[in-house]
């Protein structure tokens, strides 16, 4: 939406260092000299760039070659501690240059995510306020470490949550600001991506990439470390959300969150019992909506009666069974989605970059069983192969952030150690909001004439669209506005329209009955006169 801040990609924003540059404070003379198995480049002040070189303009030099991760000795002795905390998981790992785990520990808030149905950002960051000290502890003793063997530390500075980004950034600055380590920013859906090339050593650039997790939905053309294409993203859920909400209003148990639930009980239920409409049928791009998805499971949830209050546990058999089925139906449709767009996207991608050989599916739905099922039927049309990370690399974890932190060592970006101590009034760089890489042109969610009639409405809390009775009691017929019904986010009350001036004229014609409509589009003629 329009409201997206355009960041550049992640390798102008990272502080990129040419190779070549870092190579000679880094020789394995130095190394040997100093005896150590223990790579502490930090020893060496000429390691780090002098902030006054303006490192973007050494961009240029970055794309020459692309980045493997063939064996070095150098390379292979780094000791990374990650850290991870942008949104609900508090978690550590320490992974050695050549690929080696030495250890890995995440705190879970599920229980908290139970008790409020959804992520609380303040509630969030008490939690890893609370258990961060101990996490990257553990992680420490389970690979019988102290911070002196480490070599760096990485952390993920966004995309998330901005105050649970800052509780992870604060501690990886601790750590390294004590320890005189270089520290390395990570950005989180790289991260989902990149760890992949930590299972799976032949997995080169360029490849293409699913991230599909809870806030997001990217189909990404890797190009290289830091370089990426983003030919399709959601225009309003991720389809992690949409797991998640179905559970709730299943009554699921929440405690190892909604996804795992809904594919457990899906195994169970008929997918073709209830019929959903894919998302997006006539949008013949790679983008991804799972709103009206959303609504549809909640109509159909509501039309069968079932009191998301009686835990499934509880049930009778019939509203188990009639339960499950709404799950398989709804998990067939979710993934038909993503299936339609990984087709699209390997074709575009193909096309940019012939070269690719590999899928990689990866965030916490890509641990679903199905999912990756349904994908490696994709792939196989196109010879390619699907690479799926172990399902505890899947969901948010601290192996990804370490190794993303190593190939970026390895490329040279890095910062030098920060201070033993921030200053009070530290402004701590997070990126709440923070696209991997730049929007390919034909992928553009909105063609220039229709970002015209580019309009949010905030709807009343219980209306819906798409040919039902609105709860106030008038009727809302948008006869064949797909597009609308979409994008409806009851949850949210909100209406995200993305649609030609034509046909949010039909919509509002129609008599969506809304209590304020905030134009943002610049759209001639709407305003809360003509509704209601
Ligand atoms: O990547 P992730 O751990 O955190 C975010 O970055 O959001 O993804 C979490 C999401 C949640 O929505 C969770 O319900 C979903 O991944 N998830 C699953 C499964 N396991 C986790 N969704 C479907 N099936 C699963 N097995
Ligand atoms: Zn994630």
């Amino acid at each position: 939406m329009s409201s997206l801040l355009t960041l550049p990609s992640t390798a102008s924003r990272l502080k990129l260092v040419p190779k070549a540059l870092v190579a000679i404070p880094l020789s394995l003379n130095l190394i040997k000299s100093l005896e150590q198995t223990r790579i502490r480049p930090s020893n060496s002040p000429l390691l780090f760039f002098p902030p006054s070189l303006g490192l973007n303009s050494l961009t240029t030099h970055f794309s020459t070659s692309r980045s493997t991760v063939t064996p070095d000795p150098f390379h292979d002795n780094l000791v990374v501690l990650g850290i991870e905390t942008s949104c609900d998981d508090t978690a550590a790992a320490i992974v050695k240059g050549n690929g080696e785990i030495l250890s890995q520990v995440v705190s879970s808030q599920a229980d908290l995510l139970a008790q409020y149905g959804g992520v609380a950002p303040k509630m969030a960051e008490e939690a890893h306020s609370r258990v961060i000290d101990q996490v990257v502890q553990e992680a420490l003793d389970k690979a019988s470490l102290t911070e002196k063997d480490l070599s760096a530390v990485a952390v993920t500075i966004g995309p998330g949550l901005s105050l649970c980004l800052r509780v992870g950034v604060q501690k990886a600055r601790r750590v390294a600001g004590n320890f005189n380590l270089p520290i390395i920013s990570v950005h989180h859906m790289e991260a989902h991506a990149i760890v992949a090339r930590l299972m799976e050593k032949e997995l080169q650039f360029p490849f293409l990439a699913l991230l599909i997790s809870g806030g997001h939905n990217l189909l990404v053309l890797a190009h290289d470390l830091g370089q990426y294409t983003q030919l399709g993203t959601t225009i309003d859920d991720a389809i992690g959300e949409a797991f998640d909400k179905t559970a709730k209003w299943l009554g699921l148990d929440l405690r190892k969150s909604g996804g795992p639930a809904v594919e457990q009980l899906a195994r169970e239920g008929d997918a073709e019992s209830v019929k959903f409409s894919i998302p997006m049928k006539q949008h013949k791009d790679c983008n991804f909506s799972y709103a009206g998805l959303k609504t549809q499971v909640r109509l159909a949830i509501a039309s069968r009666n079932i009191d998301a209050k009686v835990p499934i546990s509880c049930a009778s058999s019939q509203d188990r069974s009639s339960r499950a089925d709404i799950a398989a139906s709804f998990q067939r449709v979710a993934v038909l989605h993503l299936e339609e767009r990984c087709e699209r996207a390997i074709e575009w991608a193909l096309k940019i970059e012939p070269s690719i050989k590999h899928l990689v599916v990866s965030g916490g739905v890509a641990s679903n069983q199905y999912v990756r099922a349904r994908l490696d039927h994709v792939v196989n049309k196109y010879s390619l192969r699907l690479v799926c990370p172990p399902p505890n690399l899947c969901t948010d974890n601290g192996v990804m952030i370490a190794w993303t932190g190593i190939e970026n060592f390895r490329a040279g970006r890095y910062d030098p150690p920060p201070p033993a101590k921030d200053p009070e009034d530290f402004k701590y760089d997070v990126r709440p909001r923070w696209p991997l890489g730049e929007e390919y042109a034909e992928g553009r969610k909105l063609k220039v004439s229709e970002s015209e009639a580019l309009g949010i409405l905030n709807v009343a809390s219980h209306s819906r669209c798409g040919g039902s009775e609105m709860s106030n009691g008038k009727s809302s017929i948008i006869d064949g506005a797909q597009s609308a019904w979409d994008m409806f986010d009851e949850e949210n009350s909100l209406m995200h329209i993305t649609t030609s001036s034509a046909d949010l004229d039909n919509i509002l014609g129609g008599g969506i009955h809304c209590k304020e409509v905030t134009e943002i589009g610049g759209v001639p003629g709407i305003g809360k006169t003509q509704l209601g």
